[in-house]
């Protein structure tokens, strides 16, 4: 009886939004043949279109479209009696209109999830930020199983994006203190918005890449279950060292940051600047290897600036759903 999990593993695809191919259609499909189909696809019903978070934060039109038209045509493939809910929950949103935004959530082993409000074009409004990447997906399972490098620390992520791995950490990892940073006016729009979705509040007028101190950032957070949580506007080609000394980081991350030969050469310099503080802070980047050119580009400038580097082994457990064989590679850095 593979029905439980079977059925969990659509869940974690559905409400992450992942491609309809990738959910476990041929194993639903031999299921369907027993006679607990019908009770089987409810339970499916139940934990992905009509799941609170699903109802509350739903994937697009299309995505759930798609879904329920795929998960009829398996039903009607078998002898089983008609399941109404199906085709009410079709009808039902065949009439919608679509929009440009849709959600997708990531469920926590906390039981807690990360929801995020994303575009639906892979790169909107010339940026590459308005969407979740594999390598945020890897880093976060990376930090879930090594949480003590972030607990109670000042972490400072570089191009964010929209959020996930900085949420993630915040509400599995309990850092003190974690600063979201991009470049890109819509990326951090969108990132405040997902901040808030998940119940963090930025502190006001952090935008600037403001000291600390001046924020009444330095010392213990107010409240022991959250961590101060900063937007920063920090563009690593023009960031002056201070700027970056005074966020006082102890960890630096990034997630997918590596991806273009032109961009590699500010990131380094600015990681250069980070040498300057009392304490350089530990640095890890994840990065999904599309390019090898690129990426040997990137180590080969590393060395160039004196930053060493070594592989970090892969996190063991696959929580989030992401591409089968997502070529991810996490390293650390020495600056
Ligand atoms: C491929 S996206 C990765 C987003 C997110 N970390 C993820 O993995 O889903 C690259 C991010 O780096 C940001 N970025 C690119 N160049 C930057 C720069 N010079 N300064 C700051 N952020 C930059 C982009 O705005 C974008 O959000």
């Amino acid at each position: 009886m593979a029905g439980p999990d079977l059925a969990a593993r659509f869940q974690r695809g559905f409400l992450a939004g992942r491609p309809l191919r990738s959910l476990p259609w041929a194993e639903l499909e031999q299921n369907l043949q027993t006679s607990a189909g019908s009770s089987l696809l409810s339970d499916i019903l139940h934990k992905t279109i009509l799941h609170p978070l699903g109802v509350k934060y739903p994937p697009s039109i299309k995505y759930r479209r798609c879904f329920l038209t795929q998960l009829i045509k398996k039903h009607e493939s078998t002898a089983a009696e008609p399941l109404d809910e199906l085709y009410e929950l079709l009808a039902g949103i065949l009439n919608g209109e679509e929009c440009t935004h849709c959600y997708k959530n990531y469920l926590l082993p906390t039981g807690d999830s990360v929801t995020l409000s994303e575009s639906l074009a892979i790169v909107s409004g010339g940026t590459t930020g308005l969407v979740t990447w594999d390598a945020a997906l890897h880093l976060a399972e990376w930090a879930l199983e090594n949480n003590t490098i972030f607990t109670s620390r000042t972490v400072l992520e570089l191009g964010s994006g929209i959020g996930f791995t900085g949420i993630a950490i915040c509400k599995s990892c309990k850092p003190r203190t974690y600063i979201f940073s991009d470049y890109h006016p819509s990326v951090l729009k969108q990132l405040t918005q997902n901040i808030h979705l998940n119940s963090f509040v930025p502190e006001p007028g952090t935008t600037h890449c403001t000291p600390l101190e001046s924020q009444g950032l330095e010392g213990e957070a107010m409240n022991d279950q959250n961590p101060k949580v900063v937007v920063a506007e920090l563009d690593w080609g023009c960031v002056p060292e201070k700027q970056l000394l005074d966020l006082q980081a102890d960890v630096v991350i990034a997630a997918d940051v590596v991806y273009d030969p032109e961009i590699i050469s500010a990131l380094i310099g600015m990681l250069q600047k980070l040498r300057a503080g009392r304490k350089p802070p530990e640095v890890f980047i994840a990065s999904t290897i599309r390019n090898p050119d690129t990426y040997q580009l990137f180590q080969a400038q590393l060395g160039k600036a004196g930053i060493r580097w070594q592989i970090i082994p892969a996190p063991t457990t696959r929580i989030f759903p992401c591409d089968m064989q997502p070529n991810v590679s996490l390293l650390q850095l020495f600056i």
